[in-house]
């Protein structure tokens, strides 16, 4: 019997380890990135940036600029074309004389080429009423504040019971302050975009984890209907939540193509300029005090945070919401406060919340456990909560604890010695440490997705989904197979594009899991209407289904970290010998894409324990080290042993896939699991990241 690719057959396509669809175009150069798409008639746009940090612009001399052979237009903010609403600041390009943040774009030379640009730029002459600025990140300043609500709408504050009270009568006490740094994303390809402005319509070809929120944006500010504004995004070279919004340079190109109709306007940020134009991670401090039993049942959880916003636009990270969750615990305190600088906005940056909250959280759990003479594992299960400890409501699916379990038994944990400064080799100490993750499951309503069945035989699935590296063109290949009983091979995906049917954002680990139930829905519909054997031609198209809003349940993804470390006693340098994560994260839709996921947010947490930091230069108001020489981000020679685990699970009560999304939780806990590695190595601990050689020399 021969089978046309198209026909229903049991295909297990899901959890399928197929290759990316998209290695072979990657490796041999043909995937375009935004700046490599083929456009005609290229014009380069270089920015002019502020070099003060607050102030106006009090004149601005663009005439040898302007002179210069090749220049084709200087924008400054008394000749940009006006944009059309000012509700985000941050977007609001080339509108005033003032100066918010030091770099803030100020200006803009487009010319025939980039190094005409450049230069040109250069020449344009600035002259500033400054004023004094203020970026300096301090716990004890008097004028910090209680935002509305913390990033993705979560209250600022909660209380439950009596925490103060609760823990000044707890019988083991914990009271430590946590800090993490200043940290900036990095994606390999920096933000970039390429404006095209013919015919009354805007064609942006940009480095972004969402092309409709781009469209959008872009639309209203520029004053023009979405329709008029094209975005295409087929393949991004990683963005860890710092492309999932617009930012200014965006607007900037857009703007530069407005002057120059019918030019390909092309703007690709320096690195050093995606240290001031890309968003960051907030720095933070945090007090955590824990109250407890004797036995190490937890009395009173309080977690105070300080973090930094902006002062003309508020960002405000979610760093005490994971501990809402973690542990039972009768009383419990929560309270983020800003403050708010003169910096520039800060935004995503991979699990925005859990990972600052999670280090601060589980090296404190390790503190305890110590305080109590309780092995760190057997403490977390003895306060593992049988309900959300905030919502009251039943689990969806919470397996920490067999997370931790499984971790312990594959990395050996019961050889333990649980006494700190015990092992060592030459003069190289060594220790283990774990630490729990865990990273919410999200799914966005208002994606859409269409499928025809063409007469090669094979499904056309359209939808505006994206793809930062991180695998979507073959888990949704794989997710539309399953869902329409086919072999992958049988599925032609279009993603990336906006004149696709409208998708919702790669972000917070939601994308697998909102596109992916959207596209099962329009495959049960084309099922529906035209049988298991549909004609060439028949086509359905379905919208994200209302009962993925569904909050029955309290949805999370947890897992365990596991790290050895060792560290040298004559110099404090650390290195990883060896780490596990074991993760609980629904059905694994595609084996060896998920654990490229895991290892890679391990990495990004291997990297924040040890070497991240933005340093901020107060007297000027930047980050000093803002390039990959000064700001450090681990290397293939750090990156060691690393593995990454799941437990087998459908998870039918997430997705109808039986999948969470997976993005993010692999950075979550790995910092503190590091932390803890190097306390029981040493006997020191760190709670300021990253654990450089000069705090454990001290
Ligand atoms: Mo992720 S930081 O929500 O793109």
């Amino acid at each position: 019997m021969t089978k046309s690719p198209g026909s229903a057959v049991e295909t297990h396509a899901i959890g399928a380890a197929l290759e990316r669809m998209d290695g072979r175009a990657k490796v041999l150069g043909t995937a375009p990135y935004a700046f490599e798409q083929r456009v005609e008639r290229a014009a380069y746009l270089h920015p002019v940036q502020s070099t003060i940090a607050r102030g106006r612009i009090r004149a601005i001399d663009t005439s040898k600029a302007d002179r210069i052979e090749g220049v084709i237009a200087v924008i400054t903010h008394r000749t940009a074309p006006r944009l059309a609403s000012d509700d985000n600041r941050e977007l609001w390009v080339l509108q005033s004389d003032e100066v918010h943040f030091r770099g803030q774009f100020i200006g803009a030379v487009l010319a025939e080429t980039l190094e005409t640009a450049r230069h040109a730029a250069d020449l344009v002459h600035v002259e500033y009423d400054v004023a004094a600025h203020d970026v300096g990140f301090r716990a004890e300043r008097e004028d910090l504040y209680a935002p509305k609500c913390v990033n993705a709408g979560y209250p600022t504050d909660t209380d439950q019971g009596d925490a103060e009270t609760a823990f000044a009568a707890a019988e083991v006490k914990l009271d430590a302050t946590y800090a993490t740094p200043m940290e900036h994303n990095q994606p390999m390809e920096p933000h970039t975009t390429v404006a095209l402005w013919e015919s009354e319509k805007l064609t942006l070809y940009d480095s972004t984890q969402s092309v409709h929120s781009v469209r959008t944006t872009v639309a209203k500010l520029l004053g023009l209907r979405p329709e008029q504004v094209r975005v295409i995004s087929p393949y991004v070279g990683g963005g860890f939540g710092s492309k999932g919004e617009p930012h200014a340079h965006n607007i900037l190109a857009a703007l530069a193509a407005l002057r120059a109709p019918g030019r390909a306007v092309k703007l690709a940020l320096t690195r050093q300029q995606m240290f001031t134009l890309a968003g960051h991670r907030t720095p933070t401090i945090q007090r955590f005090r824990l109250g407890a039993t004797r036995d190490g049942h937890l009395t009173a959880i309080i977690h105070e945070v300080i973090e930094q916003t902006s002062r003309f636009q508020e960002f405000a990270e979610q760093t005490a919401v994971p501990t809402r969750l973690m542990y039972a615990a009768p009383n419990r305190r929560t309270r983020h406060r800003l403050a708010a600088l003169d910096v520039p906005k800060p935004s995503w940056m991979r699990a925005p919340g859990e990972t600052p909250g999670m280090f601060a959280g589980e090296v404190a759990m390790d503190e305890l456990a110590v305080a109590c003479g309780i092995d760190p594992i057997d403490l977390r299960a003895r306060n593992e909560p049988e309900r959300d400890p905030e919502s009251g409501k039943p689990w969806g699916n919470r397996h920490l604890v067999a997370c931790l379990r499984e971790g312990a038994r594959r990395f050996g944990w019961s050889d333990r010695d649980p006494r700190p400064g015990r092992r060592a080799e030459g003069s190289w100490l060594i220790g283990s440490g774990v630490a729990s993750a865990t990273y919410p499951r999200y799914v966005l309503m208002g994606s859409r997705a269409t499928i025809r069945f063409g007469a090669d035989g094979r499904y056309l699935v359209r939808i505006g989904a994206a793809d930062l590296g991180t695998g979507t063109w073959t888990t949704l290949t794989q997710i539309a197979a399953d869902a329409l009983g086919c072999v992958p091979e049988a599925i032609h995906l279009e993603i990336g594009d906006t004149d696709l049917p409208h998708a919702t954002v790669a972000g917070g680990s939601s994308g697998m899991s909102s596109w992916g139930w959207t596209i099962v829905a329009a495959a049960r519909e084309l099922r529906r209407r035209h049988g298991p054997r549909p004609s060439p031609g028949a086509e359905a198209s379905a919208e994200t289904p209302a009962e993925a809003d569904d909050d029955t349940f309290a949805q999370h993804s947890f897992g365990a970290q596991f790290a050895e470390v060792r560290v040298n006693a004559e110099t404090g340098e650390v290195r990883l010998a060896r780490m596990l994560g074991v993760f609980s994260a629904g059905r694994i839709i595609n084996p060896r894409l998920a654990r490229s996921q895991f290892i890679g947010g391990m990495t990004m947490g291997l990297s924040m324990a040890l070497h991240e930091e933005s340093v901020m230069d107060e007297r000027f108001g930047q980050v000093v080290n803002h390039d990959l020489a000064g700001y450090h981000i681990a290397t293939n020679a750090d990156v060691v042993g690393i593995d990454a685990v799941w437990l087998d699970e459908v998870d039918d009560r997430s997705t109808p896939m039986g999948s969470r999304g997976i993005g993010e939780i692999g950075i979550v806990g790995a910092a503190a699991a590091l932390a803890n590695a190097v306390y029981h190595a040493t006997g020191k601990r760190i709670r300021a990241l990253p654990i450089t050689p000069d705090k454990l020399l001290i």
